[in-house]
């Protein structure tokens, strides 16, 4: 299995997510094995845009989701508002909302067993800034987000945990992390997930994201050890990540004929 999540932080407004909806729909038209493609508009969107994704192969995700309890929280959505209008996945600890909206290990922890108690698949992102991955210390700056993140998780039985690893100097900046550092953090995350948190193979997915674009989808894809992408900026062209389904298809159908 191989996911492929977009993720249109704050770009869309209903109409064009719509718009965007339909493109993607198109783009997977008559492929008989498709990865699990996820997308990801703004809360404003989210209704409209699952009207058109039911009885498709696509799935809705929201960017963020609040606290688990109703209330008292000015601004927040919370996840029972997400699960009305369809969303089944969640991104949290999103670099931009740690950076920008400074959320801490704590929240994100917190808004990660939130989104696992109500029976959402989270997205989880961790990733290292550029000053550590020059320190050479994103192996232990990653695992102790992810430790921080993951304490005291409870998934259930049939959940999944989706793990992104996005280093935040790769965001954005037209380049994506090298391959082979990429496989590297994989294997650790794998590791941690299976050896700390006892979670067997199917209970998880290592995702990459960070410049992910048409050209260079398909080298992170046809790697083992890259269960998917996290797409930002690619996913909101069309024609771009059309290239990047079509590699995830040519991927998942090779996998299908061994
Ligand atoms: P880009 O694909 O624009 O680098 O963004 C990656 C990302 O942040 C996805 O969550």
């Amino acid at each position: 299995m191989k996911y492929v999540v977009a993720n249109w932080k704050m770009n869309l407004g209903v109409r064009e997510s719509i718009a965007l909806a339909r493109g993607v729909l198109r783009a997977i038209q008559g492929h008989d094995q498709l990865p699990q493609i996820v997308v990801c508009p703004s809360a404003t969107a989210l209704s409209e845009v699952h009207k058109l994704l039911t009885r498709s192969h696509v799935l809705l995700g929201a960017q963020n989701a609040g606290p688990d309890k109703s209330g008292a929280f000015t601004g927040e959505i919370g996840l029972s508002q997400l699960d009305e209008v369809g969303c089944t996945f969640v991104i949290v600890g999103h670099s931009e909302r740690r950076v920008h909206f400074h959320e801490t290990d704590a929240v994100v922890a917190e808004r990660l067993r939130a989104v696992v108690s109500a029976g959402l698949t989270p997205i989880l992102c961790v990733g290292e800034p550029k000053d550590i991955r020059d320190s050479g210390k994103e192996t232990a700056y990653v695992l102790r987000q992810l430790s921080s993140a993951l304490a005291d998780l409870k998934l259930s039985r049939n959940q999944k945990l989706l793990v992104a690893y996005e280093p935040i100097w790769a965001i954005g900046s037209g380049t994506p992390a090298a391959l082979k550092d990429v496989l590297v953090m994989h294997e650790s995350i794998r590791k941690f997930l299976q050896e700390d948190l006892h979670l067997s193979d199917e209970r998880f997915a290592v995702l990459y994201g960070g410049s992910i674009e048409g050209k260079n989808a398909y080298q992170f894809l046809r790697e083992s050890e890259v269960d998917g992408l996290l797409v930002g900026g690619a996913s909101l062209k069309i024609n771009e990540f059309t290239k990047i389904l079509e590699a995830a298809c040519d991927v998942v159908e090779a996998q299908a004929s061994v």
